[in-house]
């Protein structure tokens, strides 16, 4: 979700700073490529070198730096980021801030810097109460500077209160929130569902089916890149996690309904596992043997709950849009037509899974939409784009019903 952003990320002099090499870390696992800027205090408590070798980029820590300022000089380094983010953020530099002191390169790139800035306070609790800072925070909230935390808890000083800085993942979602203002899906949760499930029959064997898992990664994927906060259940699949999303693995049809319901509420569920209808009645404890006698074994099944139909009728708890998809081998549109009335979602995507088509673990998909308004035929595209344009739809019904 921070694909192609750009942020500095200035590390002032707090113990908190030992956090930030994990900062680093998971703002560059959501995509994002990160440069550090270290003040004289923050250096006491992280070392350029690990700063360095995480965010794959120099540290840049001198103003008066011939070297660094010939390189880049501070009001590139301020203006080539999409975000100026300050963590930690003391009681120290947040006062400079406010004054526009610019005596370090770190105050100076923020004086200078024309881009949005967020700042994740780490003090102790007195420190935070203390009415000068609590001056100083109207002041710089005043001026649209984002503030992340901070939160409530034990102190390296073993005091107790606000004051914390937020911890890394909270921070890396933060900046991602800060990111997803402004898009379309931004404020709206989806959920997705994806891949096969595996059901044991043993400890060894399973019943499955030959979904990939490209469409459903691909539909969470698309969605999240329009603002969306989404949840993909996934069962067995060799598909990446798609980035910004937050990833469920799960294996049987039973774990994937449970997960499901723990993701709700939703504005909208668009559910494109290929769900196995069933599963054995008894798992054997142990493999299976040939051995014995020589007769091949029975198997009893019994069926599998049905996820989109039982989202599809939750209540209060139904989301907004429900998005199935039907995988036929014939009658394709008559099939769906029929499927989107039995499990009452709201759309169908119909597609044709015939070997021949190739659709189950190729990249291209030719898709009906079946809604109330009646069927839509789409041009055979390949599943980013199928997932774009039912991305891009989501958004259109999400944003006129709200
Ligand atoms: N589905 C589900 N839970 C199941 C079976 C299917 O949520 N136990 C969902 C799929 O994710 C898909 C839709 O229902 O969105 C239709 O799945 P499909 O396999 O095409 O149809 P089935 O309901 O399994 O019916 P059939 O196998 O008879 O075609």
């Amino acid at each position: 979700m921070l694909e192609g952003k750009r942020i500095l990320l200035i590390v002032s002099g707090g113990i908190a700073a030992y956090k930030c090499p994990d900062l680093v870390r998971r703002l560059r696992q959501r995509g994002a490529a990160v440069r550090c800027l270290l003040t004289a205090g923050g250096a006491e408590f992280v070392t350029a070198l690990t700063l360095g070798a995480l965010s794959e980029d120099k540290v840049y820590q001198d103003l008066f730096s011939l070297t660094d300022e010939d390189e880049m000089g501070h009001i590139r380094l301020s203006r080539e980021a999409d975000l100026v983010l300050v963590a930690p953020a003391t009681a120290n530099i947040l006062a400079k801030m406010t004054a526009g002191i610019a005596d370090d390169l770190a105050t100076t790139a923020l004086m200078a810097t024309d881009r949005p800035i967020l700042a994740a306070p780490a003090m102790n609790v007195r420190m935070w109460e203390n009415p000068a800072t609590r001056e100083n925070l109207a002041t710089l909230e005043k001026r649209g500077i984002g503030f992340i935390g901070p939160e409530e808890g034990d102190m390296a000083c073993s005091e107790w209160g606000l004051g914390r800085m937020s911890e890394p993942d909270q921070i890396a979602a933060a900046v991602e929130d800060f990111f997803r203002q402004g898009l379309p899906l931004s404020g709206k949760r989806a959920l997705v569902t994806s891949g096969p499930t595996h059901e044991a029959i043993d400890p060894v064997r399973y019943l499955a089916n030959r979904s990939s898992g490209k469409q459903g990664h691909a539909i969470a994927g698309a969605l999240a890149r329009l603002g969306s906060q989404t949840t993909l259940v996934s069962g067995p699949s060799h598909q990446p996690d798609p980035p910004g999303v937050e990833m469920v693995k799960v294996l049987t049809a039973r774990q994937m309904l449970e997960a499901c319901e723990q993701a709700l509420p939703v504005d909208v569920a668009v559910l494109a596992a290929a769900v196995s209808d069933w599963r054995a009645q008894t798992v054997a404890k142990g493999k299976i043997k040939k051995t014995g006698p020589k007769k091949a074994p029975e198997l009893t099944l019994v069926e599998n709950p049905d996820i989109l139909a039982t989202l599809s009728t939750k209540g209060n708890l139904r989301p907004r849009l429900m998005v199935g998809f039907a995988a036929e081998t014939g009658d394709v549109i008559a099939n769906a037509t029929k499927k989107r009335a039995a499990k009452g979602c709201d759309w169908i995507v119909a597609n044709d899974v015939s070997p021949e088509t190739g659709a189950f673990a190729g990249d291209y998909n030719t898709v009906h939409l079946i809604t109330e308004a009646g069927v839509e035929d789409w041009p055979a595209l390949s599943k980013t784009a199928v997932a774009e344009r039912l991305a891009q739809r989501v958004a259109g019904v999400l944003a006129a019903a709200s």
